[in-house]
């Protein structure tokens, strides 16, 4: 069976638009105190390479909980999306193959929908693209590359249609509260009343289990952290010596959220050529790389009714660990 693969913007423009983004987020995050580099930029071929080890990894229990998940919740989600056609809009879909276990259930189901993954990472949706080539029975796509923004305004022009957005793995915990907050009530204003979000919330547990997640055995993770130097030696022609920055990772008591770092271990200078700028590095100074926010049920409640939708359903994991919360879009009229 062939699949109806429109991009829906081109990718060479995405791209070059991406090239100076990340050359000015360099320059904004590196000049700051403390350093800082966002983690989208994790993502590039090799990055999405290192994520795909990551969610194989056994620490790496957000994977195997979602796919739980939606292994035993797929009926109670697919009935209560409902029968009308729809969009089913994702949001960093990355591999896709939590994904798959849905859109299998809904076709199965015999539901009317084509599927839209919004990724800034091209090799990821260009794979995802390859893999749902060929699909049986007949699933309509159209894959963007680009940041999740770009994926609201698209959403914001389709005022006829029903969408479902699938925001999964945990990808909510790397904006601090605040953020998520702007960035939910953004997608609020994007969609229409009664459309669906399904969020992947990875819940507080165990610290020891959070923390070991983040510092698997096999270095993967560090690895995938240090990645970010090398793209930023490879793209933007810096000089960094991946041998003289160690990876660290640690769960906040007080954010809620393991965070993590690159640490220099040394006094040194880094030159970027492409922003003909050097970057001075104390010993033992930090690079942060990304926060993973935990949550609570209440919390999650909470974000829920400042943003204005309403949960419909929320589905865990057998033991606890991860739920992914089925919210509605509540608008022109009291809750
Ligand atoms: C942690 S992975 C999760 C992938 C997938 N949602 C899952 O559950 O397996 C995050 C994905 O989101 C994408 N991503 C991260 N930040 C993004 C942004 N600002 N805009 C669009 N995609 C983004 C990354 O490229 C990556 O594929």
């Amino acid at each position: 069976m062939t699949v109806q693969c429109n991009a829906l913007k081109p990718y060479d423009v995405q791209a070059a638009e991406s090239h100076q983004d990340f050359a000015l987020d360099v320059l904004l995050g590196l000049s700051r105190s403390p350093k800082a580099l966002p983690s989208k930029y994790f993502y590039d071929a090799e990055g999405n390479r290192l994520f795909q080890k990551i969610m194989d990894l056994p620490e790496y229990y957000l994977t195997e909980c979602e796919f739980e998940i939606f292994q035993n919740h797929k009926d109670r989600i697919g009935e209560l999306i409902g029968s009308d056609r729809f969009n089913l809009v994702e949001l960093g879909a990355g591999d896709g193959q939590k994904t798959r276990v849905l859109i299998d259930h809904f076709l199965g189901k015999g539901l009317d929908f084509r599927y839209i993954p919004i990724d800034i990472c091209e090799e990821a949706l260009t794979e995802l693209l390859q893999e749902l080539q060929g699909y049986s029975p007949p699933l309509r796509i159209e894959g963007l590359v680009s940041e999740y923004f770009v994926g609201l305004k698209w959403l914001s022009n389709q005022i006829h249609d029903k969408n479902v957005v699938l925001f999964l793995g945990s990808n909510i915990g790397n904006f601090s509260h605040s953020e998520a907050r702007v960035f939910l009530y953004s997608l609020w204003n994007a969609l229409n009343d009664e459309d669906y979000v399904l969020i992947g919330f990875d819940l507080k547990k165990d610290i020891h289990r959070l923390t070991v997640a983040y510092n698997d055995s096999q270095g993967i993770t560090a690895a995938f952290n240090l990645n970010l130097l090398r793209r930023i030696n490879r793209e933007l022609g810096g000089n960094f010596d991946l041998d003289q920055f160690r990876y660290y990772s640690a769960y906040n008591v007080y954010s809620g959220a393991v965070e993590s770092f690159l640490i220099s271990l040394r006094e040194q200078t880094v030159y970027v050529e492409t922003l003909n700028q050097s970057f001075s590095f104390e010993a033992w100074e930090p690079v942060h790389t990304e926060h993973s926010h935990k949550y609570l049920v209440s919390d999650i409640a909470e974000l829920a009714e400042e943003t204005g939708y309403e949960i419909i359903e929320q589905s865990y994991d057998s033991r606890g660990y991860f739920v992914d919360s089925l919210w509605q879009v509540r608008k022109n009229r009291e809750m």
